[in-house]
Order: structure tokens, then C-alpha cells, then sequence
């Protein structure tokens, strides 16, 4: 099972391919705004990819659409609610804080 390594904190935990970013940290209990119930509607869940980001699934229209629309988004941007895990390891970075 490929591993998640969560920035800042370090935190690592195995995450099944298909996971979402967004529930595989909220499951390790990190924080995480979710705002739209995870519709790619609300942004607050963007994250930066340091790792891996071959490894997650492919960026929906609906996704592309919203990291437009997000002030400060580069090329390592997705959002935790809409990117899967896949069969590497990735290491996120938590961009927000709460
Ligand atoms: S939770 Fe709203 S865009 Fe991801």
C-alpha cells in the first residue's frame, strides 16, 4: 500500500489506491477545510503536491476549473477532495491552516 506523507507535520500513514487526499488526512487527524462537501466547489481543500504527483489520478474539468479560479495555484496545486491516491507514494502539503 502506498504511503502518504503529510507537510508539514511529517505524518506518514499507508492509504489504499482510490482514496481521496482529502479523506486520507483527515483520517491521520490532520486538519483539512472542506467547505463544499468535497464538490470542487469551494477550493478551500488545495493542497501542494510535493511527491508523487504522477502517481494521483488524472485532474477532472471540474477541478481545473476551480484551481483557476484560486489565487496562488502552481503546478504542484490540486485539491485534496477530487485527487486519489494511486499505487505510489505522494507527500502533500497542507497549504491552510485551521
Ligand atoms: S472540499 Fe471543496 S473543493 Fe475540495
Amino acid at each position: 500500500m502506498p504511503t502518504l506523507t503529510i507537510m508539514p507535520s511529517g505524518h506518514k500513514s499507508d492509504v489504499a489506491a482510490g482514496t481521496t487526499l482529502l479523506s486520507a488526512i483527515l483520517a491521520a487527524g490532520e486538519k483539512l477545510i472542506s467547505k463544499c462537501g468535497g464538490q470542487a466547489q469551494c477550493g478551500a481543500c488545495h493542497v501542494a503536491i510535493n511527491d508523487g504527483r504522477k502517481s494521483l489520478s488524472k485532474t477532472t474539468r471540474a477541478e481545473n476549473e476551480k484551481l483557476d479560479a484560486i489565487v496562488g495555484v502552481s503546478s504542484r496545486s490540486r485539491l485534496a477532495c477530487q485527487a486519489q491516491m494511486g499505487e505510489e507514494d505522494v507527500t502533500v502539503e497542507i497549504l491552510s491552516f485551521v
